[in-house]
């Protein structure tokens, strides 16, 4: 348990034993194989050992009474839900509730308190894992009997329709999905998966927090999501077996590209090479390759900063002095995620890993006036009882 959520239980008189119902639901990185969910491609993800802790026992009356800990906020959500509640985290719980209804399960009243140590804005997805760790939640209480893979699409529906972002599957499915083993090789399109081993002998996988946060995120991902869907109409007017925008191959997006405003054409460019590059990245991680993995991030580091423009300064800094002022010991370096700001992952030699920590540190306070934050990339199982 996470201490934070020891001493609310204790702080609010709330006995820790009535709460037997206990799971924890992960955060996840990404190695790589950016905003190609939402194209039906390949990513891979993994579950981390960062993540939302939830506690629940029945309670009569037929409402919800939400805990969120690190906030210190408290929510009485009445049953049915019948719309949001105009508080974003109330609502990512509201969302998949409203999903359980839809499917026609009748919940009962509930109390449910929850706590995390996702860094916010790092990235790393604390609202898959808000999503996912309730509706693993409410498939235990209803005895639903989805499997990991449908929780993942009930979230995803939730986000799409409840909230209304456009997100793809890849988060909420690395939360619910992930093997310790390694990260997974997911197929976005028909859901297959399977778990790599992504430990290079002498490398280590290292986050590194810019801790910025753009607002342009959040209003600049629906543009993308469209943008990519019109350089898929492209494509498949001129290809119509190819499925999906990541399907294409690069040649065959280049036979189209020309027809298309030039910022759709860098969208697709870089999302049909990105696909290649997840393929090649397991490729690579099977070979213990850790120089051809680096290249590899540097190189969807480019394409998301050059034709994608999903990066920003600070986070091109941070990638910029690991890999080529910092040099050699770093085999590569990317933004994570959703993009504008949060997390780099970065591939170091093991024994450089203190010295790149003490170069950023000055280098970006000399630059910004901040020092970054450096997580350890630690893989961990998907959602699971505690
Ligand atoms: C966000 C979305 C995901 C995915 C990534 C980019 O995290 O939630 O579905 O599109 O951005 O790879």
């Amino acid at each position: 348990m996470l201490p934070t959520i020891a001493q609310y239980l204790a702080d609010h008189q709330l006995p820790l034993t009535d709460f037997t119902l206990r799971l924890f639901s992960p955060g996840r990185i990404n190695l790589i194989g950016e905003h190609t969910d939402y194209t039906g491609g390949w990513v891979m993800p993994a579950a981390i050992d960062k993540g939302i802790e939830f506690y629940a026992r029945p309670r009569p009356g037929q409402a919800l009474y939400l805990h969120a800990v690190d906030l210190d906020e408290r929510a009485h959500l009445p049953l049915p839900v019948t719309g949001k509640s105009g508080k974003l985290w109330v609502d990512y719980l509201a969302g998949v509730v409203a999903e359980f209804q839809g499917l026609g399960h009748a919940l009962p009243g509930l109390e449910i308190v929850f706590g995390g140590n996702v860094p916010p804005g790092s990235g790393m997805s604390s609202s898959a894992a808000l999503e996912g760790g309730m509706a693993f939640l409410l498939n235990e209480v209803t005895g639903a009997g989805l499997s990991r893979p449908e929780l993942a699409l009930l979230c995803q529906r939730s986000s799409n329709n409840f909230i209304g972002v456009p997100t793809g599957i890849m988060d909420q499915f690395a939360s619910l999905n992930g093997s310790a083993a390694g990260p997974i090789l997911l197929n976005c399109a028909s859901l297959e998966f399977s778990a790599l081993n992504a430990s290079l002998p002498g490398y280590e996988w290292l986050l590194v927090n810019s801790l910025v946060t753009h607002e342009l995120g959040s209003s600049e991902y629906p543009v993308r999501v469209r943008e990519c869907a019109a350089a898929f109409a492209a494509v498949k007017a001129k290809f119509p077996g190819v499925a999906n925008l990541s399907s294409a191959t690069p040649h065959q997006f280049a036979t189209v590209a020309a027809t298309l405003p030039p910022t759709i054409q860098r969208r697709g460019h870089y999302v049909v090479n990105e696909n290649e590059r997840v393929k090649k990245m397991a490729t690579a991680l099977q070979a213990g390759d850790a120089a051809a993995a680096g290249q590899l991030l540097n190189a969807t580091h480019a394409g998301l900063r050059d034709n994608y423009e999903v990066s920003c300064a600070e986070v091109d800094f941070l990638q910029e002095q690991a890999t080529q002022v910092f040099g050699g010991e770093v085999a590569g370096a990317r933004i994570m995620g959703g993009g504008f700001g949060g997390c780099t992952i970065n591939l170091v030699r093991s024994a450089a890993v203190p010295a790149l920590q003490t170069f950023l540190r000055q280098a970006y306070r000399e630059a910004y006036g901040k020092e970054p934050e450096f997580y350890p990339v630690k893989i961990g199982p998907g959602t699971h009882l505690r």
